[in-house]
Formats: C-alpha cells, sequence, structure tokens
C-alpha cells in the first residue's frame, strides 16, 4: 500500500483515478487544483504523485509540482498526466525527473500498469539507498587483504573484468574469500547501485530452489498460493551470485543455461517469458570439470559459467599474508573491558604462521576472535588460540608483543568509493622507531582516531563527538593523516 498524490483540474478523471487507486489498497489524496495539491506535498508525504501537466486555467502548474516533490526527502516517484498536443512539455517534465507519463485519453490498464512500475521503481530506489550504506560498511571497513603475488594477480584480475558483463566463475576452497571478490565484483561495476542477490544453491531443496530462482505462478503447485517473483527478476539490472553451483540438480542446470543463453526466465506454472538483465557469478569449491566428467554437471553450462575464472588460492598458498590478516582483523576489534586495541605475541603470531588453515582466511578470523575473547590483557598470547592451532607451533613461546605490518594501499583491494584513511592507516601497535615526541603524539592520534573511526562504522559525526572535537577539527586532522 502506498500514499498517491493526484492532482487533476477534471474532477471526473479523479474520481476515475483514485477509485482505482483505492482499488488497489492505496491511500489517497486527491486535489482538483495544482496549488492546493502543491502546498499539500510536504504535509502528506506521498510515495507517489501523479498530476496533470496543465491545472488551474492551463498554467503547467504541473511542472511546479514535479519540481517540489523531486526536493522532498525522501523525493516520491512522478507520473505526469499530458492533454492531446503537449508532448513537449511531457518530455521537459520527464527531463526535470518525472518517472513516466500518460497521454490522455489513456486506458486504465495503461495507468494500472505504470502505476505498479512507478512504485516497483520506487521500492527498488530505497533499496538502492540501502545497498548503498552497506556497500560503504564493507568496504570501508572489510577490504580483501593480500600482498602475496597470488592475491595481487587476483586484484588485478578483479579490476580488469568487475565492469564488464561477463559471467564469472570464481574458484577456491571454502573460506578463501569467494563471496567476498563476488561483491567486490559487484561493487567495482556500474550494476553497484542495483542489487547484488547471493545465493547458496546447496541450502535449498530442488523444488524450492527453483521457485526461488525463476517464481512461479499462484497455483503452480501445492503451497504456491501467491504470485511469486523469482530472484533473477528481483535482481534485474544487478547481480546474481551462485554460491556452490556445483550441486545444483541437473533439471535447473538446464533452465539456468537457459537464462545465460536467452536472457529471459520463466516462472514455474506459466510460459510467458520475461527479460531480465542479470549478471551472474557463480562459485564453487568443488571440480566442475570432475563432476563434468561423472556426469552431475552439464558440460555446455560449464562452459557458459567457465568464461573467466579466477581461482583464489588457498592461505597455506599465501603464508606470507597471515600477519597481514591478522593486523587487519585485529584493527576491527577492541578489547571493551578497556576500550583499547589488541595486539599479539610474537609466539601467538609464529603459531599461527605455522599452522596450515585448512579452513582458509574464515578459520584465521575465527581464531582471532577467540584469542580476542581468551586473552586476559588485551595481547594475545599463544595460550590463547585454538588448540589445533597451538598444536602446529614449535617449542619456543616469546610473550613480547610482535609488530604488525601496516596495510598500504596496494595490499587491499582497492575500494573505488572509498578514500578513508581508516581503511588503510597503520594499526594501533606503539610504535619502535625513535624520534620526535611530536611525531610520537601524531602517530597515536591517527592510531586513535582511526580505532574510533572503526567503533563508529566511519561515522564521522560520532566519532568526533567520541574524540571531543567538532566535525571541522576531525576532517582537517584525516586531511592531514592522508597527506603524511
Ligand atoms: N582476503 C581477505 N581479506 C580479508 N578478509 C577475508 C579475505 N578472504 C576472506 N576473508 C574473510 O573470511 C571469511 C570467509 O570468506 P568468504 O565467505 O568470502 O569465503 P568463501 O570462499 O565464500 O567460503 P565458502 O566456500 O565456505 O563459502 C569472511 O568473513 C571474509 O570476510
Ligand atoms: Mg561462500
Amino acid at each position: 500500500m502506498a500514499k498517491v498524490l493526484l492532482a487533476d483540474d477534471e474532477i471526473t478523471m479523479v474520481q476515475m483515478v483514485a477509485e482505482l487507486l483505492r482499488a488497489e489498497g492505496h491511500e489517497v489524496y486527491p486535489f482538483t487544483s495544482g496549488y492546493a495539491a502543491l502546498e499539500a506535498l510536504e504535509e502528506h508525504q506521498p510515495e507517489l504523485v501523479i498530476t496533470d501537466l496543465y491545472l488551474d486555467k492551463n498554467k503547467a502548474i504541473g511542472l511546479d509540482i514535479l519540481q517540489k516533490a523531486r526536493s522532498l526527502n525522501p523525493p516520491p516517484t512522478v507520473i505526469v498526466i499530458t492533454g492531446f498536443g503537449t508532448i513537449e512539455t511531457a518530455v521537459e517534465a520527464m527531463k526535470k525527473g518525472a518517472y513516466d507519463y500518460l497521454e490522455k485519453p489513456f486506458k486504465v490498464d495503461d495507468l494500472r500498469l505504470t502505476i505498479q512500475r512507478a512504485l516497483s521503481y520506487n521500492d527498488a530506489v530505497s533499496e538502492n539507498a540501502y545497498l548503498k550504506k552497506q556497500l560503504k560498511r564493507k568496504y570501508q571497513f572489510d577490504q580483501i587483504v593480500g600482498n602475496s603475488l597470488a592475491m595481487q594477480g587476483v586484484f588485478k584480475m578483479v579490476e580488469r573484468v568487475a565492469d564488464t558483463d561477463s559471467t564469472i566463475l570464481i574458484l577456491g576452497e571454502s573460506g578463501t574469500g569467494k563471496e567476498l571478490i563476488a561483491r567486490a565484483l559487484h561493487f567495482n561495476s556500474r550494476r553497484q547501485f542495483a542489487p547484488f542477490i547471493p545465493i547458496n544453491c546447496s541450502a535449498l531443496p530442488e523444488n524450492l530452489l527453483e521457485s526461488e530462482l525463476f517464481g512461479h505462478r499462484k497455483g503452480a503447485f501445492t503451497g504456491a498460493v501467491n504470485d511469486k517473483k523469482g530472484l533473477f527478476q528481483e535482481a534485474d539490472g544487478g547481480t546474481i551470485f551462485l554460491d556452490e553451483v556445483g550441486t545444483m540438480p541437473p533439471v535447473l542446470q538446464s533452465r539456468l543455461l537457459r537464462v545465460l543463453q536467452e536472457k529471459e526466465v520463466r516462472r514455474v506454472g506459466d510460459n510467458t517469458p520475461v527479460y531480465v538483465n542479470v549478471r551472474v557469478l557463480a562459485a564453487t569449491n568443488e571440480s566442475l570439470e570432475e563432476k563434468v566428467k561423472d556426469g552431475s554437471f552439464r558440460e555446455d553450462l560449464f562452459y557458459r559459467l567457465n568464461v573467466i575464472a579466477i581461482t583464489l588460492p588457498s592461505l597455506r598458498e599465501r603464508m606470507d599474508d597471515i600477519p597481514l590478516l591478522v593486523g587487519h582483523f585485529l584493527r576491527h576489534r577492541v578489547d571493551s573491558r578497556n576500550g583499547r586495541g589488541f595486539r599479539i605475541s610474537r609466539g601467538a603470531m609464529d603459531a599461527l604462521c605455522a599452522h596450515d588453515w585448512p579452513g582458509n582466511v574464515r578459520e584465521l578470523e575465527n581464531a582471532i576472535e577467540r584469542a580476542c575473547a581468551m586473552s586476559e590483557d588485551s595481547l594475545i598470547k599463544r595460550g590463547d588460540l585454538p588448540p589445533l592451532v597451538v598444536k602446529s607451533a614449535q617449542e619456543k613461546d616469546d610473550d613480547t608483543p610482535a609488530s604488525l605490518p601496516s596495510l598500504p594501499a596496494e595490499t587491499a583491494m582497492p575500494a573505488r568509493h572509498t578514500a578513508d584513511p581508516a581503511a588503510t592507516a597503520a594499526p594501533a601497535a606503539p610504535t619502535n622507531r625513535l624520534g620526535p615526541l611530536k611525531d610520537f603524539i601524531r602517530e597515536q592520534e591517527v592510531a586513535y582516531i582511526n580505532r574510533i573511526l572503526a567503533q563508529t562504522q566511519g561515522d564521522k559525526e560520532e566519532t568526533a563527538r567520541v574524540l571531543g572535537v567538532s566535525l571541522a577539527t576531525l576532517y582537517r586532522k584525516l586531511a592531514e593523516e592522508s597527506d603524511d
């Protein structure tokens, strides 16, 4: 149900449209005067505005209504209605941000359809606002870390192919960061403001997965009580990420192949094709070649998905990245008992560097999380690590704090939208380089600001409040920091 403001000086028209809208369950504010509608806009905060262009004795006040509507926050979607011969004004209205126009006389069905489309556009736009926020969170503070040659190769590849429409197959053991790479591909593409929809193909039984992906008609099977849009339609304009694609049942493999070839989906129980504009990313930790050989994966689908493959190295193959990853994970944690950041002892770091990490980065991240919870004094020692990890270490232990590598920009996947220094700054570990006092103080200040920024998820106003400085001071300090 939506709030709709309606303005037209023909009373019969207003009545007809209002009736139709109410029948669909919407709340309607009807006006026959353009000026009155203009005044009421702010008060009613409608989601949709339908307005004639010429009201109140043929003045183009519809354009004023449009302009005012566009300035509201959030701006309602606007449909303009034009009389015969005013198509130029309609074009002007579209340029000024109207969503669509209807030319009088129009069919009721056209009106209904335009309204439906406008309202679902509205949903998509608010989803975008949400996504933009999510994007900032994810890529300001959880960058994809890796300085090893193998990871640098991955980053180059991601940069090269992100903004294409190619299907990409992401390969790698469990916990190597396949989903993270899928997100990076989406958020570094022009599809970034449309949905990114991950779906785990192994999590649902065949029939549910089918209706999740493609949607169904009411009554298509027991339990299908309503029409349902599939995720492919939901993702229109964006990206779908098919995780564990190797587990997809054969029937669905054929249907997926068809989507990739024809760019259209058919709902279960419905033969009408719907065109979709979706980029497909897929991931698997199994060998699809093996599956093709034993007949459980379609060869033609394999070739379709495998246009470009990105293979993520296991953590074993990039052990030199371990200290960097440890620093990255520690930087996001604060000891709630004293508000301080965590450090790690040399002995513990040695143990981490000696373990072979069958669960890859996820296992390392979990180990760090556990160690932070176990540690007595914000310094992680060998004994705080999971027993399995400690077992891989050699005998000698060392409780002096290890110095953590800082995270120069090139060791992380470039985050196109963020230049937030918190994401790349040096950790809050004490400096062991000797120098002037002012450098030391400056370093501590930078580390402290970054810690608070991390805690507030990058909220600068909140950070300034916690630090007890003005927002302007914070910005100045951040600017100085990025000049360093
Ligand atoms: N290079 C990296 N830098 C920082 N964090 C990473 C990196 N790689 C993985 N991670 C983190 O490790 C965890 C596992 O990553 P992700 O879920 O992307 O792995 P996956 O390959 O999809 O695993 P699975 O096959 O089990 O689904 C996540 O919390 C992710 O943020
Ligand atoms: Mg995954």
